[in-house]
């Protein structure tokens, strides 16, 4: 019998559905595991995800993050202006490798609860493998379709990923949702750079790049407030909160 982690456990009482019987065999609660193909959201089946979908992929796109965030400020996560109380409960949405999840799990303290939530089985078990602990969890689930409560969280990230999502605006909307009121929300996405015009070439890259004020005003009309826009080189920043 798989025993079931203590944060995980804790993620189930924030869940709006929880299943009658949690599958937590592979160390992160699989959400996917019996949806009918009918039952799901939009697929990307572009040549990116399909990387970050892979075991060399996700191993990859690992070495390649903790590089880019230990050399580049643009890559790093604003943790201070989250303002994650202690004891409180942040989501990381399209989580990957886990390391930004861990993070937002230190700011919130031995008391705190940090998941992480992505769709790539291979990036899950390197996540569950580095980063899973008494107060990190991870949940496979499609960022279009949040399995939480209405606003449950303290802080909602979400990095790196948008860019991947075949309808961005219900991801936007689900993060609005679940945020609490006063709960804040930092999204990263890529912008089209010298990268973008190499991706545009490929047959089904499956990246969609936003404009200078999509996703800034995408926020706005959610009835986010305090919304901020950064761009640094190829990434943008865009930062709100939930009155
Ligand atoms: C480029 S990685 C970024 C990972 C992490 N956020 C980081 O900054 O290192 C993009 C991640 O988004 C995940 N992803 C893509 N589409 C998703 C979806 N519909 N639902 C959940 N996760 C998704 C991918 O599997 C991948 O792990």
């Amino acid at each position: 019998m798989t025993t079931m982690p203590p944060a995980l456990s804790r993620a189930i009482d924030l869940l709006a559905d929880p299943p009658a019987d949690p599958d937590v065999t592979k160390g992160y609660l699989d959400l996917l595991a019996d949806v009918p193909e009918t039952d799901v959201t939009p697929k990307n089946t572009g040549v990116i995800q399909a990387a970050w979908a892979s075991g060399l992929g996700s191993m990859l796109y690992d070495n390649a993050q903790a590089f880019a965030r230990k050399l580049v400020s643009a890559w790093q996560l604003p943790i201070d202006w989250l303002d994650i109380p202690a004891g409180g409960v942040a989501l990381d949405v399209g989580s990957g490798p886990g390391n930004v999840t861990a993070s937002l799990a230190r700011a919130a303290g031995a008391d705190g609860l940090a998941l992480g939530v992505d769709i790539s089985e291979p990036m899950l078990a390197r996540a569950v493998e580095a980063e899973a602990g008494p107060n990190v969890g991870f949940l496979r689930a499609d960022a279009q379709q949040l399995p939480f409560r209405d606003g449950v969280f303290d802080a909602v990230t979400s990095l790196a990923v948008l860019q991947l999502i075949p309808d961005p605006s219900a991801t936007i909307a689900e993060i609005a949702r679940v945020l609490k009121p006063g709960g804040r929300v930092a999204i990263m996405v890529p912008t089209a750079g010298r990268g973008g015009e190499v991706l545009k070439w490929l047959p089904n890259g499956g990246v969609h790049f936003f404009t200078e004020d999509e996703l800034g005003d995408a926020f706005e009309e959610l009835g986010l407030v305090g919304v901020r826009t950064k761009t640094l080189g190829n990434i943008q920043w865009v930062r709100g909160r939930r009155p």
